[in-house]
Protein backbone atom coordinates (compact mmCIF):
# COMPACT_ATOMS: atom_id res chain seq x y z
CA UNK A 1 0.00 0.00 0.00
CA UNK A 2 1.06 3.45 -0.62
CA UNK A 3 1.68 5.52 2.43
CA UNK A 4 2.43 9.71 2.31
CA UNK A 5 5.47 10.24 5.11
CA UNK A 6 5.35 13.86 6.03
CA UNK A 7 8.65 15.16 6.66
CA UNK A 8 9.16 17.90 9.97
CA UNK A 9 7.41 21.61 9.62
CA UNK A 10 9.25 23.70 7.70
CA UNK A 11 12.05 21.48 6.70
CA UNK A 12 14.19 23.25 4.09
CA UNK A 13 14.80 21.41 0.35
CA UNK A 14 17.06 23.35 -1.99
CA UNK A 15 20.08 21.84 -3.77
CA UNK A 16 23.98 22.87 -3.01
CA UNK A 17 26.49 24.47 -5.52
CA UNK A 18 30.19 25.58 -4.81
CA UNK A 19 31.78 28.60 -6.27
CA UNK A 20 35.19 27.29 -8.71
CA UNK A 21 32.41 24.53 -9.68
CA UNK A 22 30.27 26.51 -11.35
CA UNK A 23 31.26 30.15 -11.40
CA UNK A 24 33.60 30.15 -14.35
CA UNK A 25 36.33 32.80 -14.65
CA UNK A 26 38.82 31.91 -11.57
CA UNK A 27 41.87 32.38 -12.24
CA UNK A 28 44.31 32.90 -9.33
CA UNK A 29 43.91 29.91 -7.19
CA UNK A 30 45.32 26.57 -6.85
CA UNK A 31 42.83 24.53 -9.31
CA UNK A 32 43.62 27.16 -12.23
CA UNK A 33 47.40 27.04 -11.77
CA UNK A 34 47.25 22.97 -11.81
CA UNK A 35 45.19 23.09 -14.36
CA UNK A 36 47.52 25.67 -15.93
CA UNK A 37 50.26 22.77 -15.49
CA UNK A 38 48.20 20.27 -17.35
CA UNK A 39 47.69 18.61 -14.04
CA UNK A 40 43.89 18.64 -14.16
CA UNK A 41 41.30 19.89 -15.95
CA UNK A 42 40.76 23.26 -17.22
CA UNK A 43 37.97 24.54 -15.65
CA UNK A 44 37.27 27.79 -17.51
CA UNK A 45 34.01 29.53 -17.88
CA UNK A 46 32.44 26.27 -16.13
CA UNK A 47 28.90 27.32 -16.09
CA UNK A 48 29.06 30.45 -16.18
CA UNK A 49 26.77 31.10 -13.00
CA UNK A 50 29.04 34.11 -11.93
CA UNK A 51 26.90 36.05 -14.37
CA UNK A 52 23.77 33.83 -14.74
CA UNK A 53 23.01 33.24 -11.17
CA UNK A 54 19.50 35.26 -11.25
CA UNK A 55 17.97 33.28 -13.98
CA UNK A 56 19.79 29.88 -12.09
CA UNK A 57 18.04 30.88 -9.03
CA UNK A 58 14.69 31.29 -11.18
CA UNK A 59 15.43 27.53 -12.04
CA UNK A 60 15.45 26.73 -8.19
CA UNK A 61 12.45 28.67 -7.60
CA UNK A 62 10.49 27.37 -9.82
CA UNK A 63 11.90 23.69 -8.67
CA UNK A 64 10.19 24.49 -5.69
CA UNK A 65 13.45 24.70 -3.79
CA UNK A 66 13.19 27.22 -0.71
CA UNK A 67 16.96 27.11 0.49
CA UNK A 68 19.98 27.02 -1.41
CA UNK A 69 23.79 26.80 -0.91
CA UNK A 70 26.62 28.65 -1.99
CA UNK A 71 30.32 28.72 -1.67
CA UNK A 72 32.31 32.31 -1.61
CA UNK A 73 35.63 32.24 -3.13
CA UNK A 74 38.30 32.88 -1.21
CA UNK A 75 40.65 33.87 -4.22
CA UNK A 76 38.18 36.63 -5.39
CA UNK A 77 37.65 38.23 -2.04
CA UNK A 78 41.30 38.57 -0.68
CA UNK A 79 43.32 37.47 -4.15
CA UNK A 80 46.27 39.12 -2.23
CA UNK A 81 47.03 38.47 1.40
CA UNK A 82 45.53 41.43 3.83
CA UNK A 83 44.21 43.06 0.52
CA UNK A 84 40.08 42.81 0.01
CA UNK A 85 38.42 43.35 -3.06
CA UNK A 86 34.87 45.28 -2.91
CA UNK A 87 33.99 44.16 -6.55
CA UNK A 88 33.55 40.62 -5.13
CA UNK A 89 31.90 41.58 -1.92
CA UNK A 90 29.32 43.09 -3.71
CA UNK A 91 28.92 40.28 -5.79
CA UNK A 92 28.25 37.80 -3.00
CA UNK A 93 25.64 40.25 -1.34
CA UNK A 94 23.94 40.59 -4.72
CA UNK A 95 24.03 36.85 -4.96
CA UNK A 96 22.65 36.45 -1.55
CA UNK A 97 19.83 39.13 -2.33
CA UNK A 98 19.31 37.36 -5.24
CA UNK A 99 18.26 34.51 -3.16
CA UNK A 100 16.05 36.16 -0.57
CA UNK A 101 13.95 37.46 -3.59
CA UNK A 102 13.41 34.29 -4.94
CA UNK A 103 12.57 32.71 -1.19
CA UNK A 104 15.75 30.93 -1.04
CA UNK A 105 17.41 30.75 2.82
CA UNK A 106 21.04 31.37 1.78
CA UNK A 107 23.51 28.66 3.26
CA UNK A 108 27.04 30.26 3.24
CA UNK A 109 30.08 28.13 2.88
CA UNK A 110 33.38 30.25 3.34
CA UNK A 111 35.68 28.02 2.09
CA UNK A 112 35.56 24.75 -0.66
CA UNK A 113 38.17 23.43 -1.68
CA UNK A 114 39.99 25.73 -3.61
CA UNK A 115 42.60 27.93 -2.15
CA UNK A 116 43.93 31.87 -3.28
CA UNK A 117 47.53 31.39 -4.82
CA UNK A 118 49.07 33.18 -2.27
CA UNK A 119 47.82 31.50 0.41
CA UNK A 120 48.96 28.13 -1.42
CA UNK A 121 52.32 29.55 -2.20
CA UNK A 122 52.72 29.44 1.40
CA UNK A 123 52.20 26.50 2.39
CA UNK A 124 48.73 26.66 2.53
CA UNK A 125 47.20 24.96 5.04
CA UNK A 126 50.44 23.55 6.53
CA UNK A 127 52.00 27.18 7.25
CA UNK A 128 51.43 27.56 11.23
CA UNK A 129 49.84 31.28 9.83
CA UNK A 130 46.85 29.54 7.91
CA UNK A 131 44.29 29.18 10.45
CA UNK A 132 44.75 32.80 11.54
CA UNK A 133 44.71 33.78 7.88
CA UNK A 134 41.51 31.50 7.56
CA UNK A 135 40.03 33.76 10.42
CA UNK A 136 41.07 36.83 8.45
CA UNK A 137 39.49 35.95 6.00
CA UNK A 138 36.20 35.08 7.62
CA UNK A 139 35.96 37.75 9.32
CA UNK A 140 35.90 39.87 6.96
CA UNK A 141 33.61 37.68 4.86
CA UNK A 142 31.58 38.00 8.06
CA UNK A 143 31.38 42.10 8.36
CA UNK A 144 31.07 42.57 4.87
CA UNK A 145 29.00 39.88 3.54
CA UNK A 146 26.99 37.53 6.01
CA UNK A 147 24.32 39.93 7.64
CA UNK A 148 21.35 37.92 8.24
CA UNK A 149 22.48 34.92 6.79
CA UNK A 150 21.54 32.15 9.27
CA UNK A 151 23.50 29.16 8.30
CA UNK A 152 27.50 29.27 8.13
CA UNK A 153 29.77 26.41 6.99
CA UNK A 154 33.36 27.38 7.17
CA UNK A 155 34.66 24.40 6.38
CA UNK A 156 33.79 21.97 3.21
CA UNK A 157 34.30 18.12 3.59
CA UNK A 158 38.27 18.52 5.56
CA UNK A 159 38.91 14.45 5.19
CA UNK A 160 38.19 14.46 1.65
CA UNK A 161 40.33 17.72 0.65
CA UNK A 162 43.33 16.88 2.73
CA UNK A 163 43.21 12.60 1.82
CA UNK A 164 43.17 14.04 -2.21
CA UNK A 165 45.54 16.82 -1.32
CA UNK A 166 48.17 15.11 1.03
CA UNK A 167 47.57 11.06 0.84
CA UNK A 168 46.11 9.80 -2.48
CA UNK A 169 47.90 13.20 -4.04
CA UNK A 170 45.50 13.81 -6.71
CA UNK A 171 44.63 17.17 -6.01
CA UNK A 172 46.19 20.49 -5.30
CA UNK A 173 49.50 20.35 -3.72
CA UNK A 174 49.63 16.80 -4.40
CA UNK A 175 51.62 15.35 -1.98
CA UNK A 176 51.56 11.77 -0.67
CA UNK A 177 52.75 11.83 3.18
CA UNK A 178 50.43 11.34 5.79
CA UNK A 179 52.23 13.31 7.98
CA UNK A 180 51.80 16.28 6.32
CA UNK A 181 48.04 15.51 5.95
CA UNK A 182 47.84 14.96 9.86
CA UNK A 183 49.16 18.87 10.02
CA UNK A 184 46.39 20.35 7.41
CA UNK A 185 44.03 18.32 9.19
CA UNK A 186 44.96 19.84 12.52
CA UNK A 187 45.23 23.66 10.79
CA UNK A 188 41.78 22.90 8.92
CA UNK A 189 40.34 22.18 13.03
CA UNK A 190 41.87 25.69 14.22
CA UNK A 191 40.57 27.41 10.94
CA UNK A 192 37.09 25.72 11.88
CA UNK A 193 37.29 27.45 15.34
CA UNK A 194 38.85 30.78 14.18
CA UNK A 195 35.88 31.24 11.57
CA UNK A 196 33.87 29.98 14.24
CA UNK A 197 34.64 32.77 16.92
CA UNK A 198 35.07 35.50 13.87
CA UNK A 199 31.38 35.21 12.79
CA UNK A 200 30.18 35.15 16.07
CA UNK A 201 31.61 38.02 16.67
CA UNK A 202 29.52 39.71 14.06
CA UNK A 203 26.60 37.87 13.64
CA UNK A 204 25.79 35.82 17.47
CA UNK A 205 22.47 34.35 15.93
CA UNK A 206 24.03 33.22 12.79
CA UNK A 207 24.60 28.99 13.07
CA UNK A 208 27.99 27.64 12.06
CA UNK A 209 28.48 24.45 11.53
CA UNK A 210 31.00 22.10 9.42
CA UNK A 211 30.04 20.02 5.97
CA UNK A 212 30.91 16.45 6.61
CA UNK A 213 31.39 14.05 4.50
CA UNK A 214 30.70 11.25 6.52
CA UNK A 215 30.58 7.57 4.78
CA UNK A 216 29.12 4.50 6.33
CA UNK A 217 31.87 2.13 6.47
CA UNK A 218 30.37 -1.43 7.22
CA UNK A 219 31.89 -5.01 8.05
CA UNK A 220 29.85 -6.61 5.80
CA UNK A 221 30.89 -10.11 8.08
CA UNK A 222 31.67 -10.65 11.47
CA UNK A 223 36.10 -11.12 10.73
CA UNK A 224 36.90 -9.13 13.70
CA UNK A 225 39.44 -7.34 11.61
CA UNK A 226 36.88 -5.86 9.46
CA UNK A 227 35.03 -4.96 12.71
CA UNK A 228 38.01 -3.12 13.92
CA UNK A 229 38.63 -1.42 10.75
CA UNK A 230 34.97 0.15 9.94
CA UNK A 231 34.74 1.13 13.96
CA UNK A 232 38.59 2.97 13.43
CA UNK A 233 37.15 4.69 10.13
CA UNK A 234 33.90 5.56 11.45
CA UNK A 235 36.01 7.23 14.52
CA UNK A 236 38.97 8.32 12.54
CA UNK A 237 36.65 10.23 8.84
CA UNK A 238 33.58 10.61 10.79
CA UNK A 239 33.60 11.40 13.56
CA UNK A 240 37.36 13.09 15.06
CA UNK A 241 37.39 16.53 13.60
CA UNK A 242 33.57 16.45 15.04
CA UNK A 243 35.15 15.79 18.58
CA UNK A 244 37.44 18.25 18.15
CA UNK A 245 35.34 21.11 17.22
CA UNK A 246 31.99 20.14 19.29
CA UNK A 247 31.89 23.21 21.08
CA UNK A 248 32.47 25.57 17.78
CA UNK A 249 29.51 23.64 16.21
CA UNK A 250 25.88 24.99 16.01
CA UNK A 251 24.63 22.26 13.43
CA UNK A 252 26.24 18.90 11.49
CA UNK A 253 26.03 19.52 7.75
CA UNK A 254 26.11 15.83 6.38
CA UNK A 255 27.20 15.40 2.72
CA UNK A 256 26.64 11.80 1.88
CA UNK A 257 27.57 9.73 -1.63
CA UNK A 258 28.46 5.88 -0.80
CA UNK A 259 28.98 3.28 2.13
CA UNK A 260 32.53 1.60 2.20
CA UNK A 261 32.39 -1.92 2.78
CA UNK A 262 35.47 -3.73 5.01
CA UNK A 263 34.48 -7.64 3.81
CA UNK A 264 32.51 -9.01 1.19
CA UNK A 265 31.01 -6.16 -1.63
CA UNK A 266 27.49 -6.50 -2.19
CA UNK A 267 26.80 -6.27 -5.56
CA UNK A 268 25.02 -2.66 -6.14
CA UNK A 269 23.79 -0.29 -9.26
CA UNK A 270 26.53 2.03 -9.84
CA UNK A 271 26.35 5.71 -10.26
CA UNK A 272 28.44 6.93 -13.53
CA UNK A 273 31.28 7.58 -10.62
CA UNK A 274 31.07 4.01 -10.62
CA UNK A 275 29.91 4.45 -6.79
CA UNK A 276 27.57 1.94 -5.51
CA UNK A 277 24.56 3.05 -4.44
CA UNK A 278 23.76 2.50 -1.10
CA UNK A 279 20.66 4.54 0.40
CA UNK A 280 20.99 2.46 3.90
CA UNK A 281 23.89 4.05 4.70
CA UNK A 282 22.65 7.96 5.16
CA UNK A 283 20.22 6.28 7.50
CA UNK A 284 23.59 4.72 9.31
CA UNK A 285 25.35 7.90 8.98
CA UNK A 286 22.48 10.29 10.66
CA UNK A 287 22.03 7.58 13.62
CA UNK A 288 25.53 8.06 14.32
CA UNK A 289 25.58 11.53 13.93
CA UNK A 290 22.57 11.80 16.93
CA UNK A 291 25.03 10.95 19.43
CA UNK A 292 25.98 14.99 19.20
CA UNK A 293 22.47 15.94 19.57
CA UNK A 294 22.72 18.76 17.05
CA UNK A 295 20.43 19.96 14.29
CA UNK A 296 21.82 17.95 11.01
CA UNK A 297 21.19 19.15 7.29
CA UNK A 298 22.05 17.40 5.05
CA UNK A 299 24.08 19.69 2.68
CA UNK A 300 25.03 17.22 -0.25
CA UNK A 301 23.88 14.28 -1.75
CA UNK A 302 23.33 13.02 -4.98
CA UNK A 303 24.93 11.09 -8.03
CA UNK A 304 26.34 11.27 -11.77
CA UNK A 305 24.10 10.44 -14.20
CA UNK A 306 24.05 12.04 -17.35
CA UNK A 307 21.25 10.05 -18.58
CA UNK A 308 18.85 10.86 -15.47
CA UNK A 309 17.90 7.04 -15.32
CA UNK A 310 18.62 6.43 -12.04
CA UNK A 311 18.75 9.92 -9.52
CA UNK A 312 14.68 9.60 -9.04
CA UNK A 313 14.95 6.87 -7.31
CA UNK A 314 18.36 7.48 -5.56
CA UNK A 315 16.79 10.62 -4.36
CA UNK A 316 13.78 9.11 -3.34
CA UNK A 317 15.68 5.96 -1.75
CA UNK A 318 17.89 8.54 0.34
CA UNK A 319 14.40 10.64 1.14
CA UNK A 320 13.16 7.49 2.52
CA UNK A 321 16.08 6.47 4.84
CA UNK A 322 15.94 9.94 5.59
CA UNK A 323 12.75 10.15 6.94
CA UNK A 324 13.61 6.79 9.28
CA UNK A 325 16.29 8.21 11.27
CA UNK A 326 14.06 11.61 11.54
CA UNK A 327 11.19 9.03 13.20
CA UNK A 328 14.24 7.22 15.15
CA UNK A 329 14.65 11.08 16.83
CA UNK A 330 17.92 12.36 14.30
CA UNK A 331 17.02 15.93 14.09
CA UNK A 332 17.58 16.48 10.20
CA UNK A 333 16.25 19.88 9.39
CA UNK A 334 16.74 19.85 5.56
CA UNK A 335 17.92 18.11 2.64
CA UNK A 336 20.34 20.27 0.11
CA UNK A 337 20.93 18.01 -3.29
CA UNK A 338 24.50 17.87 -4.87
CA UNK A 339 23.94 19.55 -7.37
CA UNK A 340 21.26 22.22 -8.79
CA UNK A 341 23.88 22.25 -11.75
CA UNK A 342 26.15 19.73 -13.86
CA UNK A 343 29.50 21.43 -12.98
CA UNK A 344 33.35 20.81 -12.98
CA UNK A 345 34.06 17.88 -11.25
CA UNK A 346 37.31 18.34 -9.94
CA UNK A 347 39.30 15.77 -11.64
CA UNK A 348 36.42 14.25 -13.73
CA UNK A 349 35.76 17.79 -15.55
CA UNK A 350 32.83 18.28 -16.86
CA UNK A 351 31.86 14.49 -17.87
CA UNK A 352 30.02 13.52 -14.91
CA UNK A 353 26.85 15.18 -14.63
CA UNK A 354 25.28 15.64 -11.33
CA UNK A 355 22.89 18.38 -11.82
CA UNK A 356 19.25 18.70 -11.40
CA UNK A 357 19.78 20.52 -14.41
CA UNK A 358 21.49 20.16 -17.25
CA UNK A 359 24.30 22.41 -18.76
CA UNK A 360 25.24 22.57 -22.29
CA UNK A 361 28.96 23.78 -21.48
CA UNK A 362 29.20 24.94 -25.07
CA UNK A 363 26.15 27.31 -25.41
CA UNK A 364 25.32 27.21 -21.93
CA UNK A 365 21.75 26.19 -22.03
CA UNK A 366 19.88 24.93 -19.31
CA UNK A 367 17.98 21.91 -19.45
CA UNK A 368 15.75 21.06 -16.23
CA UNK A 369 16.00 17.13 -15.98
CA UNK A 370 12.85 14.86 -15.51
CA UNK A 371 14.27 13.89 -12.02
CA UNK A 372 13.79 17.66 -10.93
CA UNK A 373 10.45 17.46 -11.03
CA UNK A 374 10.04 14.61 -8.81
CA UNK A 375 12.12 16.26 -6.62
CA UNK A 376 9.87 19.90 -7.08
CA UNK A 377 6.37 17.64 -5.81
CA UNK A 378 8.59 16.20 -2.66
CA UNK A 379 9.82 19.45 -1.61
CA UNK A 380 6.15 21.43 -2.64
CA UNK A 381 4.45 19.20 -0.14
CA UNK A 382 6.86 18.08 2.15
CA UNK A 383 6.37 14.79 1.61
CA UNK A 384 7.40 11.72 -0.02
CA UNK A 385 5.36 8.42 -1.29
CA UNK A 386 6.10 5.00 -0.26
CA UNK A 387 4.79 1.39 -0.87
CA UNK A 388 5.26 -0.03 2.59
C1 LIG B 1 32.17 17.79 -2.89
C2 LIG B 1 31.74 18.36 -4.22
C3 LIG B 1 31.75 17.28 -5.30
C4 LIG B 1 30.79 16.19 -4.88
C5 LIG B 1 30.68 15.05 -5.88
C6 LIG B 1 31.69 16.39 -2.63
O1 LIG B 1 32.78 15.62 -2.21
O2 LIG B 1 31.89 18.66 -1.85
O3 LIG B 1 32.59 19.42 -4.53
O4 LIG B 1 31.42 17.79 -6.55
O5 LIG B 1 31.22 15.63 -3.67
O6 LIG B 1 31.87 14.36 -6.01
Amino acid sequence: MKHILNFPEKFLWGASTASFQVEGGIENCDWAEAAREGRVPVCGAACDHYNRYESDFDIAQKLGHNCHKISIEWARIEPEEGKFDMEAVTHYKNVLNALRARGLEPFVNIWHFTLPLWFSHDGGFLNKKSAARFGRYSEFVAKEILNDVKYVVPINEPEVWVTNGYLRGNWPPFKKNPWKLLIALRNLIKAHKASYYAVKKYHPDALVGPSKDNIYFKATNVNPINQLLAAFMGWWWNRYFLNQTKKETDFIGLNYYFYSPFGPKEELPKTDMGWGIYPEGIYHVLLELGRYHKPVYIMENGLADATDSKRKDFILDHLFQVYRAIQDNVDVKGYLHWSLLDNYEWVFGFERRFGLVEIDFVTQERKIRPSAFVYKHVCETNTIEKEL
